[in-house]
């Protein structure tokens, strides 16, 4: 976000200077090309024969015909008149419909290529190493992701569309008016920088304006996002006009800008259209006192006034094709640094798990998120094969951050992290994750049915598995009891569905990865004392013979743990089994003492 924003302060200092923009964003132009090059020739054929057959065919080309057609007229030349006549549909007809076959296909390479944006982008996005996501907002992604990549489309499409038909527009016109009267040729262009320079006065503004539209979009997407996965606590705490205060302040702020930017289109384009009359009525001036002087005739005049209108075109264009070219590539740049983002570790070689007796082991673990006191300071543990094994203490304490260490979420800092004997850095994340099933306090549950859900665990069960899995997590029964059964969709995030049967919806997916290693981070602490008591069954199914780390919050839940370890401020500061750490009345005994209290009343 930090670089975002240092990006977007370089182009503002840049942009007093429209040259060295356009030299800071040559790299971002080259790149987007790039991904063109699998369809290059569709693409520039398609792109470069549309725009010069529209310029040529249906304007330059045409204007002749004008003049043929007046001229014929004005000499009473039947036959050149119907010649001229047919000639012209016939233009008409043959360059509208090569336009319509060339734009087909090059919207179509632009789609596809679009399509490999994307994916290329989630793709990479689902690689980015967790702490990318926890420094930044989930809007600004989402984003880079929508508002700024569709940028790219407009560059493909219509910027450089745009560019290759003004400018072939402009010259052909120009060379058109030198070959048929040089001196009004001249006169013509004369307008035609004086239109030009007209609109660059404007091109400064439009780029200050459009600027700040894309970050108010941002901020937009932004808020949107934060209300709709904030939904339940922006209820709880009546937020909601907060929230939509900050929203509509960022909306009607978008709002006035585009107006005001409306309101400068406006003045621009009556401001060229008073310049576009002046230049005929110069034209027609010009032009027929030479043809009434036999200096030329009324059918070039007539090319003329047609020809102008091209050269001005390409005059009023050129400001805004500037802008608009940075504007799209400041939004592709924004595309290319997040996929510049330096993604997870690859993996090393296929490796098998050894048949070591340590299954997990930490020794000396160093790890802060971010800069100050370390989150885990010299923690070591050790969980043996088929062992339980509690992670207890305050909150805040650290239990989740060796969780998240373990998943291979953060690397350490110091220290080691083994599995099996053998150290974490040799093997891949994936191989990781794969002998690993987590639990969270909440389940994470997908937009999706039932069956779906549980069957992220293995992609490859079958419709028997899946139903095993759910009857080994006690979720076989409310299941059959939904609407659908196992096909019900639960809505997003599972919404439909109570914390509990989320829980056990999560441990049937655990049941169905069958990983030997089990991670469970207060797993039913978010849930009413019914709906433990059925978690907790099915989480006891679900750890026999798998070697199991639970992080408990209520410390009657650790009694037969095989080991507990209490940590407090990133440090195991006691261990072993439960009466030998009662016995020795530290810090385990007293947050005992503390709960009996409560729980008692
Ligand atoms: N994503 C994060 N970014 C920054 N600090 C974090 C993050 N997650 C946890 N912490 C901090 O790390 C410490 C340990 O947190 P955590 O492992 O969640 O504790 P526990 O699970 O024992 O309650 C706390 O001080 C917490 O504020
Ligand atoms: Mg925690």
């Amino acid at each position: 976000m930090v670089q975002g924003a240092m990006r977007e302060a370089e182009c503002v200092l840049l942009g007093g200077g429209g040259r060295m923009v356009k030299l800071q964003y040559w790299q971002e132009f080259k790149r987007a090309m790039s991904y063109m090059k699998p369809r290059a020739w569709t693409y520039g054929i398609g792109i470069v024969g549309n725009n010069v057959i529209a310029a040529l065919g249906l304007n330059i080309l045409m204007a002749f015909i004008y003049k043929d057609i007046v001229n014929a007229a004005v000499g009473s030349d039947m036959p050149l008149l119907l010649r001229s006549i047919g000639t012209a549909f016939a233009l008409l007809a043959v360059s509208s419909l090569l336009c319509t076959i060339l734009t087909y296909r090059y919207n179509a390479s632009i789609r596809y290529t679009m399509t490999d944006i994307r994916q290329q982008t989630f793709r990479h996005v689902q690689r980015l190493p967790m702490s990318r996501f926890e420094n930044t907002h989930s809007g600004e992604m989402l984003s880079r992701m929508t508002n700024d990549l569709n940028t790219i489309e407009h560059l493909y499409a219509d910027s450089l569309g745009g560019i290759i038909y003004a400018v072939v527009v402009g010259f052909a016109a120009a060379i058109a008016m030198f070959a048929l009267n040089w001196p009004i040729a001249l006169f013509a262009i004369a307008l035609g920088i004086l239109t030009f320079y007209v609109n660059t006065r404007f091109a400064d503004s439009f780029r200050k304006i459009n600027d700040e539209i894309q970050r108010g979009t941002g901020k937009m997407t932004q808020a949107l996002s934060d209300v709709i996965s904030g939904v339940p606590l922006v209820k709880m705490f009546s937020l909601g006009g907060v929230i939509i205060r900050k929203y509509d302040q960022t909306n009607e702020d978008v709002a006035g800008l585009s107006t005001k930017r409306t309101r400068k289109y406006a003045y621009l384009d009556s401001v060229n259209s008073v310049l576009g009359s002046l230049s005929f009525v110069g034209i027609v001036i010009v032009g027929g006192a030479m043809a009434l002087k036999k200096g030329t005739d009324f059918g070039t005049v007539m090319a003329f006034i047609k020809l102008q209108g091209n050269i001005g075109f390409m005059f009023s264009q050129a400001g805004n094709l500037a802008t608009d070219v940075q504007r799209v590539l400041a939004g592709a740049n924004r595309v290319f640094e997040l996929l510049d983002d330096p993604v997870e570790r690859e993996g090393s070689e296929r490796s098998l798990l050894g048949d070591e007796k340590k299954a997990i082991e930490l020794d000396g673990a160093v790890f802060r998120y971010g800069e100050g006191a370390p989150a885990l300071d010299r923690l070591s543990l050790a969980v043996e094969r088929g062992q339980t094994v509690a992670l207890v203490g305050p909150s805040g304490g650290g239990k989740s951050t060796v969780v998240k260490l373990l998943l291979g979420f953060y690397p350490i800092e110091s220290g080691s992290v083994k599995y099996w004997g053998r150290s974490g850095q040799s093997y891949s994340l994936s191989e990781v994750r794969d002998m690993i099933a987590y639990v969270p306090q909440e389940a994470y549950l997908f937009d999706g049915t039932i069956e779906e859900n549980i069957r992220y665990g293995n992609m490859d069960a079958s419709r028997e598995a899946i139903i095993a899995a759910a009857k080994a997590a006690n979720a076989h029964e409310f299941i059959q009891e939904q609407p659908d059964g196992y096909l019900t969709a639960i809505g997003e995030r599972g919404s439909r569905l109570s914390g509990g049967q989320k829980q056990r919806i999560a441990i049937a997916r655990a049941f169905l990865k069958n990983a030997p290693i089990l991670l469970l981070d207060e797993p039913t602490s978010a849930l009413d004392a019914e709906s433990e008591k059925q978690v907790q069954d099915a989480l006891r199914m679900l750890a026999k013979g798998r070697t199991v780390i639970l992080v408990a919050h209520r410390l009657s839940t650790v009694e037969h743990a095989d080991r507990i370890y209490v940590i407090d401020r990133g440090q195991s500061v006691e261990e072993g089994r439960h009466e030998e750490l009662i016995r020795k009345q530290g810090l385990y005994e007293r947050l005992y003492r503390l709960q009996l209290k409560d729980a008692a009343g």
